[in-house]
């Protein structure tokens, strides 16, 4: 007799979905309580490192119990997931400085351009092609990013020039991990890169932050929310944190990078919308027209960037009949 499927083999589609949804809910809710911290706490360099601390903690303890059971490394995986690493951790500081600078909404705004800062180092990087319809469908990105940063109430130029960092960064995140395909589940390859990254992160937040942090940072903080609630908040961001990224992962591992991408701009939709409501954030009518657009910019690309991806393959078949 047939040995019968499991659950997740009969419905993949519904255990996929499952992934997007718990990646999309762990990230608003990591969003919100993260600004909920800037606006007591504002130092980006520092938690940024906590929310690090607190996935390496929880990646010891899950190899520890064997869940999942850790997987080898040697010197040369090492030396490719370092560079994957390197950008995390860049791209991370920067998102957080970002995040601590200016609006959720108005970070995630900027962050929607990554699939444009992917064309363009599909094109200038590696040397790939990109037809100019492609480029020509990027066009209301960029205007729509730019139409919302003009009238944007909480626009400044650290929050701005941050952003673009971060989109930078996880651009080149993106080019690493594919020379880093090693076979290694992801969720020990995301265990490996989040302790390599944090020792990254480790010497700016010393030496930018660390002065002001030891005078007054932390005894403010607590002075305004008291103690217990200050290192829960930590917990619960890094914790948060870390589970958004590995369930992101674990979706990337099962879907294709265009389908990953374009679920990462819905889910800066999401992000958006929640943080909009729950910080009461007044936007002018030309962000809201600007984000709308840009928004929609990404899908148009996305499709027809996908077609272009069939039509590809269709030839790569028929040319091999
Ligand atoms: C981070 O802290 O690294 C940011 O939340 C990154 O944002 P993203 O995963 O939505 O790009």
């Amino acid at each position: 007799a047939k040995p019968s499927k499991s659950f997740a083999e009969k419905f993949p589609w519904l255990v996929t979905g499952f992934f997007f949804f718990m990646w999309y809910f762990l990230n608003v809710i990591f969003n919100i309580l993260n600004k909920k911290v800037y606006n007591y706490f504002p130092y980006p360099y520092f938690v940024s490192v906590i929310h690090l601390v607190v996935g390496v903690a929880y990646c010891l303890v899950s190899w520890g119990i064997g869940l999942p059971k850790r997987a080898p490394i040697d010197k040369e995986l090492l030396l490719l997931l370092t560079p994957v690493a390197f950008c995390h951790a860049l791209g991370h500081v920067m998102s957080n400085v970002s995040f601590a600078a200016v609006a959720v909404s108005f970070t995630h705004t900027i962050k929607a351009l990554e699939p444009f800062f992917n064309a363009a180092a599909s094109q200038f990087v590696l040397g790939h092609q990109i037809p100019l319809s492609l480029w020509l469908s990027l066009a209301p990105v960029v205007i729509g990013v730019s139409m919302a940063s003009l009238t944007e109430l909480s626009f400044n130029w650290t929050g701005f020039i941050s952003a673009m960092i971060s989109n930078i960064a996880f651009t080149y995140r993106s080019i690493y991990s594919k020379k880093a395909m090693t076979g290694m589940d992801s969720t020990n390859v995301y265990a490996y890169i989040s302790i390599i990254a944090l020792f990254f992160c480790l010497p700016p937040a010393i030496f930018i932050e660390g002065p002001k942090l030891m005078q007054y940072g932390f005894k403010d903080a607590i002075a305004k929310v008291g103690l217990t609630k200050f290192l829960s908040d930590l917990f619960w961001i890094g914790m948060f944190y870390h589970l958004y990224n590995q369930l992101a992962t674990n979706t990337l591992e099962r879907v294709a990078p265009l389908t990953h991408a374009v679920g990462n701009v819905l889910k800066r939709v999401f992000v958006i919308g929640f943080s909009i409501v729950v910080f009461g954030n007044k936007i002018s009518t030309q962000t809201g027209i600007g984000t709308a657009i840009a928004i929609a910019g990404v899908a148009i690309y996305s499709l027809i960037k996908a077609n272009m991806e069939e039509q590809k393959r269709v030839r790569s078949l028929t040319s091999s009949l």
